[in-house]
């Protein structure tokens, strides 16, 4: 049990799976108390038991700003105020290509990742004005600083990005800071959802990511939803009390460049191209 974030009270949205749920533990574990706001009640309520009087749960679609509010009026309600939040909900969202997009996936997807976040923004930042400052940390992706992962997805996430920018500069003067983290692959049960799983059986099938996930990036493992929650703690405890703006990629070095630079087995397109091109020998 640690102390960094010690009499700090936390709201995150998502925090009853993957990366919301690390982080949920990681904050407990270093002192905070933590208010979940999520739509699995059923997980929600054992996280209340699992930590009882450090979480609260919430029901909150994080498309609804009267849902947000409330997760927000909760941290108060229960705990005494707000010090962090940690917008993450998400999910993969629609899979079209523009030139197949239909409005109402698009919308979905960047009500819940786009929206989301701003309302809670709106919502958990009064509150923090009023109390002295605060810490914001959006959960962006490596899908907004790259082609590759999803267009309505990867949309959303580069709006992530700016909107923490645009929040910190509006929001410092009152002393919050708003960062965002871009994850890389990490093995969670969003895989599964996207490919249209059942929650329970995408739950029973994230760990067995692990392997493949291991081979996706210069770093010889899985990332991990601790890789990302050990970030977010960071943004939330006053060791980054001068770091507003920022985008932290955690992604086990995915966006060096291109594959053949840390993948001996794999050819740069110029070699590929070159042994396409080369005339086959004579016997
Ligand atoms: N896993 C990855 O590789 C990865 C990479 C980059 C970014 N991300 C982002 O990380 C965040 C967390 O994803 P994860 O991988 O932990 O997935 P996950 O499926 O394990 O967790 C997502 C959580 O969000 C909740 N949620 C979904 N829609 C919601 C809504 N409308 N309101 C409230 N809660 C809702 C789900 O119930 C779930 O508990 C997402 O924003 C995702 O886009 C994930």
């Amino acid at each position: 049990m640690g102390e960094r974030l010690k009499g700090k009270v936390a709201l995150i949205t998502g925090g009853c799976s993957g990366i919301g749920l690390a982080t949920t533990e990681r904050f407990v574990e270093e002192g905070a108390r933590v208010v979940v706001a999520d739509m699995q009640d059923e997980k929600g309520r054992m996280l209340e038991q699992r930590f009882d009087g450090q979480v609260a749960y919430g029901h909150c679609d994080v498309t609804l700003e009267a849902d947000i509010e409330a997760a927000v009026h909760l941290a108060a309600e229960r705990f005494g105020g707000l010090n962090v939040l940690f917008n993450n909900a998400g999910s993969g969202g629609t899979p079209a290509g523009a030139l197949d997009m239909q409005i109402d996936g698009w919308d979905a997807t960047l009500n819940l990742l786009l929206r989301g976040p701003m309302l809670g923004i709106k919502h958990a930042g009064r509150v923090m004005q009023a109390n002295g400052g605060g810490s914001i940390i959006n959960t962006a992706s490596i899908a907004g600083l790259e082609a590759g992962w999803g267009l309505a997805y990867g949309v959303a996430k580069a709006g992530v990005i700016h909107l923490s920018k645009l929040a910190a500069a509006e929001l410092a003067a009152y002393n919050i800071r708003v960062n965002a983290i871009c994850p890389g692959v990490i093995v969670t049960p969003i895989f599964g959802v996207s490919a249209g799983l059942d929650r329970a059986s995408a739950d029973q099938m994230a760990g067995s990511l692990t392997d493949a996930a291991s081979r996706m990036q210069p770093m010889r493992r899985a990332g991990q939803p601790t890789d990302i929650a050990n970030a977010a703690l960071y943004f939330a405890s006053d060791e980054s009390s001068f770091v507003t703006g920022t985008h932290q990629i955690v992604d086990g070095g995915i966006l060096v460049g291109q594959r053949a630079s840390w993948d001996e087995t794999a050819l740069t397109p110029i070699h590929a191209a070159m042994i396409e091109a080369a005339p086959e020998e004579q016997p």
